[in-house]
């Protein structure tokens, strides 16, 4: 039956979307298990080109059902424009189903974001400010509203109204703002609900029934490792887990039920937000991967951080998740760099490190320790197997995979479907 979680291994935007796309062909049940619209999602195909940041990518094959799963906070309002979107653009919603356990992204969620990132100062964390952090901090102080909720217009009433004087409270004597008018959100929202109504269900049955069938599940992650919460360089991180134990919470597949994680990697490495990124070059090499790969945050437009591919959090991401293989993402990127670094290991304060270190200041103060690997100054994309690749591509691949302790079986070679290369079956 596989189930497979597809796994950022860096800070997110590895393409997690295209593996996901090409792995849903074979599937019959794609879980989206963590984050919300803070995630963008790009899939290429033959409708064109399409921005997801809550429907899984599995969307585009009719017969497979895309579960938004429990562990994803949802803004109605953002899902029905994108559902809007993807119905204008001729792609069926049939297989659509949202987690009656999934929270809420609520209209003082994306306030308090906004309000907490201006009054953190040197402390804000660069949140995409769509509420997720506020979502996530009110599902485990239990002030969350779920799906379920949605549905009971008594109870939506009831508990909107405790919460929303809570979180008045909040605003007004806390950050001087004008109170929410509850009839106003409890209207709006109610109505949202009514045009979700069909698509919420109970999806951990539905995942369960699937597995008990035998079926192909694709467990969909958002962000990446270095954005766990646990994992990643807190506090500048996400509020969910996007690691492969988010995957079980997340979507009603028990670990146990798991039997894969493909990890996807960048061939470089990128990251938009604050927080550290020890190989981020601040130079005309940076500034080129940026260009070349048009690195600007698929859900706010902001410019992505760039530099070479980092070994030591790469290695960490393969364990912390027990990755089974490692989708290697945009190699055709290097394409036009003589010389191409690796970051192996760091060094901090004079000391060697294989790891990152738990503590912030000093993963700020690590220095990455380079390996510099030829460049194969030739276009790749026409490439359908390994075999196909300059040597140089080859050698580059072949080191990542020391590196990482995985082996790479699939690696993308430009934006198109097609453009991929399988060397070894995943499902
Ligand atoms: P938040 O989860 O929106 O509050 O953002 C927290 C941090 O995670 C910020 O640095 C964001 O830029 C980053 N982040 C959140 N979602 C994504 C994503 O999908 N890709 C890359 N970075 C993300």
């Amino acid at each position: 039956m596989p189930a497979i979680v597809v796994v950022g291994g860096q800070w997110g935007d590895e393409g997690k979307g295209r593996i996901v796309d090409h792995l849903a062909k074979q599937a019959q049940v794609v879980v989206r298990y963590s984050g919300g619209n803070n995630a963008g999602h790009t899939v290429i195909n033959d409708g064109g080109t399409f921005d997801l940041h809550l429907v899984p990518a599995g969307i585009f094959y009719p017969s497979v059902r895309s579960v938004i799963g429990n562990g994803v906070v949802v803004d109605p309002e953002s899902l029905l424009q994108e559902m809007q979107m993807l119905e204008d653009r001729g792609v069926s919603l049939e297989g659509l189903v949202i987690s009656d356990r999934a929270h809420l992204v609520m209209p003082y969620h994306k306030t308090l974001d906004r309000l907490q990132e201006q009054s953190w100062g040197d402390w804000s964390i660069g949140s995409t400010m769509r509420g997720i952090g506020p979502a996530y901090t009110d599902k485990a102080a239990r002030l969350g509203i779920r799906m379920a909720e949605l549905l009971d217009e008594e109870a939506f009433r009831d508990r909107l109204a405790f919460v929303l004087a809570e979180k008045n409270r909040l605003l007004t004597q806390m950050y001087g703002e004008a109170p929410l008018d509850f009839e106003e959100v409890f209207s709006r929202y109610w109505s949202l609900g009514q045009r979700l109504a069909r698509y919420i269900k109970p999806t951990e049955r539905l995942v369960q029934e699937a597995a008990a069938a035998q079926r192909t599940i694709v467990l969909e992650g958002a962000q990446g490792t270095l954005l766990d919460p646990d994992y990643g360089t807190y506090p500048y991180v996400t509020s969910s887990h996007p690691t492969a134990g988010g995957a079980a919470t997340g979507s009603g597949l028990a670990p146990t039920q798991i039997d894969r994680v493909m990890g996807v990697f960048k061939a470089y490495c990128t990251r938009v937000g604050d927080g550290p990124l020890p190989t981020e070059l601040h130079n005309e090499i940076g500034e080129r991967l940026r260009t070349l790969a048009h690195e600007y945050g698929v859900t706010t437009g902001r410019p992505r951080r760039c530099g070479w591919f980092d070994g030591v959090i790469g290695r960490y991401s393969v364990q912390i998740n027990g990755m089974t293989a490692v989708a290697l993402t945009r190699l055709d990127i290097l394409d036009t760099f003589s010389e191409i670094g690796i970051g192996v290991a760091y060094e901090l304060d004079g000391q060697r490190l294989d790891y990152p270190p738990s503590n912030v200041a000093e993963m700020e103060r690590c220095r990455p320790i380079y390996e510099t690997a030829p460049g194969w100054l030739t276009p790749i994309t026409a490439c359908r197997r390994f075999e196909d690749l300059p040597p140089a591509a080859q050698q580059y691949v072949t080191r990542l995979e020391q590196v990482l302790g995985c082996p790479v079986a699939l690696i993308s070679v430009g934006p198109q479907r097609e453009e991929i290369i399988v060397r070894q079956a995943v499902l």
